[in-house]
């Protein structure tokens, strides 16, 4: 849903401290804007429908590709403020070195996990995003 006030970055991410747990501070057309913390490994996954977007609010964010034309792997580095998409049908796996503050936007019910994914490690939350709770 879009919430009809103001919403606090620094609030919301204050609200919550579940690693890999990807909060919904609000929506825009069919995407969902979230947030989450994270630190340590997430699981290759894909989606195949959808780019994915990533802004590092704080921190450092690393994602490894595996290149679907080639085959071939490579990690991209994202500093605080840096921004990238993973694209449609790119096996991915973000990794955080130290405790990190990202932003993705996506389109609403996009599975954290993918339509496709490794095992899941138990400190991954599957999930669509969870509601801001006030
Ligand atoms: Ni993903």
């Amino acid at each position: 849903m879009t919430s009809t006030e103001p919403v606090s970055l620094p609030a919301a991410l204050d609200s919550f401290s579940a690693l890999w747990s990807p909060r919904i501070l609000t929506t825009v057309n069919d995407y969902d804007v979230r947030v989450a913390k994270v630190e340590g490994e997430h699981v290759w996954h894909v989606h195949e429908g959808t780019d994915e977007f990533f802004l590092v609010l704080d921190g450092e964010l690393h994602i490894a590709l595996r290149e679907s034309e080639s085959g071939s792997e490579r990690t991209v580095v994202l500093p605080k403020g840096s921004a990238f998409t993973v694209p449609r049908g790119t096996e991915h796996k973000p990794y955080a070195p130290v405790r990190t503050e990202i932003l993705v936007i996506e389109p609403t019910g996009t599975l954290s996990v993918g339509d496709r994914h490794d095992d899941v490690p138990g400190h991954v939350d599957v999930t669509t995003g969870h509601v801001l709770s006030s």
